[in-house]
């Protein structure tokens, strides 16, 4: 298992796993377009040439916004899911970010209590944030 930034040739694989995990998933081009941004950091976990896990966040000046972040199915509850936001948080601290900021599915017990485990605490709840109405909660790391 190691952990690396995106290439163009992980793309395929990382729009099956967004189509797989979520019901508005980022599309391939959607994430090709995020080579576009210098302030978009990636990173990956791949096991025998295939991809099983990969996050991504937005760093402008002092604050991250982590977009993405996801595990195979039948990859989950091994540690890659901590091992991937470890990585986006090693990241942030390494660029001089105070807060990481994300939203998730107030349904996404599962997700929610991966963030809680690293240290990110539930600030508000945003009212229909998601494309089917469902609320999202607003959760942030600070960092020391
Ligand atoms: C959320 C997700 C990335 C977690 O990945 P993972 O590899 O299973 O996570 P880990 O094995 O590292 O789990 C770390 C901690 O998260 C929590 N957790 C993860 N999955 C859980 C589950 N199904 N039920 C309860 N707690 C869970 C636990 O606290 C766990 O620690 P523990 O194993 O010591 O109890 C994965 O479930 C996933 O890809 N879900 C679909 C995509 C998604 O919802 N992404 C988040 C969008 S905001």
């Amino acid at each position: 298992m190691n952990g690396r930034s995106w290439t163009v040739g992980d793309l395929d694989q990382i729009a099956a796993i967004e189509k797989e995990c979520f019901s508005d998933p980022w599309t391939r081009r959607m994430l090709a377009e995020s080579f576009l941004s210098e302030r978009f950091y990636t990173t990956l976990l791949e096991e025998s040439g295939t991809v099983v896990g990969y996050g991504g966040m937005d760093i402008t000046l002092d604050e991250a916004e982590i977009e993405l972040i996801a595990v195979s199915e039948m990859y989950r509850r091994c540690g890659r899911g901590g091992m991937i936001l470890s990585d986006l948080i090693g990241m942030a601290k390494a660029h001089g970010v105070k807060k990481i900021y994300l939203e998730v599915r107030v349904s996404n017990a599962p997700a929610q209590l991966l963030y809680l485990k690293n240290g990110f605490t539930g600030l508000y709840c945003r009212s229909r944030y998601y494309p089917d109405g469902e609320d999202a909660v607003v959760m942030v790391k600070v960092l020391s």
